[in-house]
């Protein structure tokens, strides 16, 4: 098993981004709860550990603290800002109170260049700088190794211990070499070795799930998407046909998706592929239901049912494989006004029923999306895969501001294709979040030759984002969407209008549902 570096989350927004940038650095990390058993971290023979930030006061006597035996692990520290406190609280130095937490820039001095943490480190450097509590006396055994404006210890040392706290933020991109400090932290201190590569994980995951499976079979929901895919193929790789994937056909699908899947994993890969034809049974459901929750609900329900019946078919089944990955399944800490605790997916469909029984097989729950695309690269999926826009579960009937027909599925279908063939063209497919069309029940009027036209508008949705958490739409050249409307306005029967939507996110959100 690979060297694991320990975040331990105090609350702090920027926890998962730590556990990011230490696996940059091709090491393992792991987010822990703040109160971790200390038993459990020597257990899983923790190599070091980082104490994030986080939005309450040491000096509470409430605030979130780790058991005092951590300090006796006998491993490398790093307490980044709260951390830091933290050290400073715990080991017996002073902290003193301050009203207010603020976030800014700042510029930190390097005042001990031959600190391990330091090395290659420009004498000053722009940090992102957390004024909160202030550490006003340093615990024994330590001593500063660079300071900013506001503190005399906002970079300090135990270099016996190996304690280590930073009162700024190396994780964010504002901080100057905060990747380098990061870097100095993980091997001139902790001595990793780095061999946390996408090439070894797959390997190890390969054994892993081969070791789990044994003789026995498992099922996969397969969507098209960048995590399903990913799963589909590493399960795929270590058990072969003992793996049965299950691609439900709801209707609700972009044109040509059903078939690119049944060529690249069918004819390519030859899995064993089932596609279960329920477009009639989702379509006969949705008639008439125009409120989107109501439509959500509608298709997670059906798509569990018709998933189930697969199953069913398929016999002898043990375990159900899923794509879920690490950012689902970390226990954010809810302190203070966290924004990662508000995040939890307000879209997932749910869990499928009790009596089916099935082991649930995750190998992807310790990877970071980046992660998951470069293993997808390392299994030999196509870029189209890898890399592919989000795409709803519900599909094209959040974007059907309407009841969903077959016509109305016809005609945002048709425009949604050729808005992405012309990014396709234009290579600015991969460099948005997301583009896609969008069927507006609205009827204006055109003209067409000599005949005047009562036709809808198709609303054009093209964004730039990080995480979809905010958005912002894509300045996109002029001709590029001169080109697409008159194609849709030409191609697609039954528009005779197209708007481009200039709303960020937020207050507006990417789908229009
Ligand atoms: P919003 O519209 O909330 O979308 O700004 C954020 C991201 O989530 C996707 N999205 C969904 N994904 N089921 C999903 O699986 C849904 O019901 C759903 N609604 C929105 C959206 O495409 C964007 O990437």
């Amino acid at each position: 098993m690979s060297q694991i570096i320990a975040v331990l989350d105090f609350g702090s927004q920027y926890t998962q981004v730590i556990a990011r940038r230490l696996r940059e650095c091709s090491v393992y990390s792991k987010v822990y709860r703040y109160d971790v058993p200390v038993s459990q971290l020597k257990e899983e023979g923790v190599q070091a550990i980082i104490l994030s930030g986080g939005p309450s006061s040491v000096l509470k006597d409430d605030s979130p603290k780790p058991e005092q035996a951590l300090f006796e692990l006998g491993v490398p520290v790093l307490g980044i800002c709260y951390g830091l406190q933290l050290l400073g609280h715990m080991l017996g130095g002073e902290v003193m109170p301050s009203n207010e937490r603020e976030y800014g820039r700042g510029t930190l001095s390097v005042v001990e260049s031959e600190s391990p943490l330091m090395q290659g480190i420009k004498p000053q450097i722009r940090v992102w700088n957390s004024h909160g509590d202030k550490l006003t006396r340093l615990p024994e055994g330590f001593r500063a190794i660079g300071e900013t404006e506001n503190s005399s210890f906002a970079a300090i040392e135990d270099p016996d211990r190996q304690f280590y706290g930073l009162q700024f933020h190396p994780e964010v991109f504002h901080s100057e070499q905060g990747q380098d400090i990061i870097h100095n932290f993980v091997f001139n201190i902790c001595q990793c070795s780095g061999d946390w590569t996408m090439a070894n994980y797959a390997e190890q995951a390969v054994e892993k799930i081969r070791e789990t499976v044994g003789d026995k079979h498992v099922i996969l929901g397969l969507s098209g998407g960048v995590d399903s895919s990913v799963a589909a193929a590493l399960i795929h790789k270590a058990i072969g046909t003992q793996l049965t994937c299950v691609f439900v056909d709801n209707g609700l699908l972009r044109k040509n998706e059903r078939a690119a899947v049944e060529k690249l994993f069918g004819d390519n890969f030859h899995m064993n592929l089932v596609v279960a034809d329920a477009a009639d049974l989702f379509l006969t459901r949705l008639k008439d239901v125009t409120d989107p929750e109501q439509k959500r609900k509608i298709i997670g329900r059906t798509f569990i049912e018709v998933f189930d019946a697969e199953v069913e078919k398929i016999g002898e089944v043990d375990f159900l494989a899923q794509g879920t990955i690490y950012p689902d399944v970390i226990e954010s800490v809810p302190i203070g006004n966290n924004p990662a605790a508000l995040i939890k997916s307000h879209h997932n469909v749910g869990g499928l029923p009790e009596h089916m029984k099935l082991k649930v097989l995750e190998p992807l729950n310790q990877l970071f999306k980046d992660e998951v695309r470069k293993l997808g690269e390392e299994l030999g999926l196509p870029k189209s895969v890898v890399w592919r826009q989000p795409f709803p579960g519900p599909g094209l009937a959040v974007r059907v501001l309407d009841s969903v027909t077959e016509e109305n599925l016809r005609i945002v279908r048709e425009a949604d294709h050729i808005l992405l063939e012309e990014m396709k063209a234009a290579d600015l497919y991969y460099k948005v979040w997301q583009s896609f069309a969008v069927f507006l029940p609205v009827r204006t009027v055109g003209v067409m030759g000599d005949e005047r036209t009562y036709d809808y508008v198709i609303a054009l949705r093209i964004v730039e984002s990080i995480d979809a958490m905010t958005a912002d739409w894509s300045y996109l050249p002029h001709d590029l969407l001169q080109r697409i409307s008159s194609r849709i306005i030409n191609e697609v029967k039954g528009v005779n209008r197209v708007c481009l939507d200039i709303s960020s996110k937020p207050p507006s959100t990417i789908e229009w549902e």
